[in-house]
């Protein structure tokens, strides 16, 4: 089994967060959790006040999934997984904000979630992000570009229709299900296209 490591930083999408850390753990993996101060604040809006402070998102997992996720401090720059010799499987942090996205594009450390990124970069493991933000400015699109082109995959909070989604937990598990495919974690959360489609003749 994987180690992974998941940041939460303080954009919109907490919800895309808990399913992530959820599905890492039901699938036996590893979750090294670190929650930014912004985003358990965004928690506490979107999922409501027992979400809202890294201990009490922990809290809301089962005892099951809790047992395979370690929570970090967002300020704690010289825990485990600010150092390249602790060995992890890569990093998502999910869901991104333009603020985390261009503290990684020009190196800065200044926190757990920031400086795990760029120890994922410098060891060249994969590193994932979900940035949420509309529109994205020039200055966002640039920094994605560039962190593109640093080895990153940008997985973008974005639905597909020919899934045919019923309800938001299948918009839902699909966004997750991207993510663990760019982190290369086997799982069935949603339908694949396999080209057998029905109703269009080529
Ligand atoms: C309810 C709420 C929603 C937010 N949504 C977004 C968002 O979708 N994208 C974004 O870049 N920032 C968003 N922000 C702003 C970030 O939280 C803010 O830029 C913060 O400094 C990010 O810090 P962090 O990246 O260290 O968590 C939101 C803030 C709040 C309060």
């Amino acid at each position: 089994m994987g180690r992974y490591v998941v940041g939460v930083s303080g954009a919109s999408g907490m919800i895309l967060a808990h399913r992530t850390i959820a599905a890492l753990a039901d699938l036996g993996h590893q979750v090294e959790f670190l929650m930014s101060t912004q985003a358990a604040y965004t928690a506490s809006l979107e999922m409501g006040k027992e979400y809202g402070s890294p201990t009490k998102f922990l809290a809301s997992f089962s005892m099951e999934q809790q047992e395979k996720i370690q929570l970090h401090g967002f300020q704690d720059v010289g825990c485990a997984i600010a150092s390249g010799s602790y060995l992890t499987d890569g990093m998502v942090i999910v869901p991104c904000s333009m603020t985390t996205i261009a503290a990684i594009a020009v190196g800065l450390g200044d926190n757990a979630i920031r400086r795990g990124a760029d120890v994922v970069l410098k060891e060249r493991r994969p590193l994932v992000l979900v940035p949420r933000e509309a529109p994205f400015s020039t200055l966002h699109l640039e920094n994605l570009h560039k962190l593109s082109l640093l080895g990153a995959t940008i997985v973008p909070p974005i639905p597909a229709w020919y899934t045919q989604p019923k309800s938001l937990e299948d918009v839902e598990n699909f966004i997750v299900g991207k993510v663990l495919d760019a982190l290369g974690v086997k799982h069935a959360l949603y339908p694949r296209w396999n080209g057998r489609h029905k109703g269009h003749k080529a």
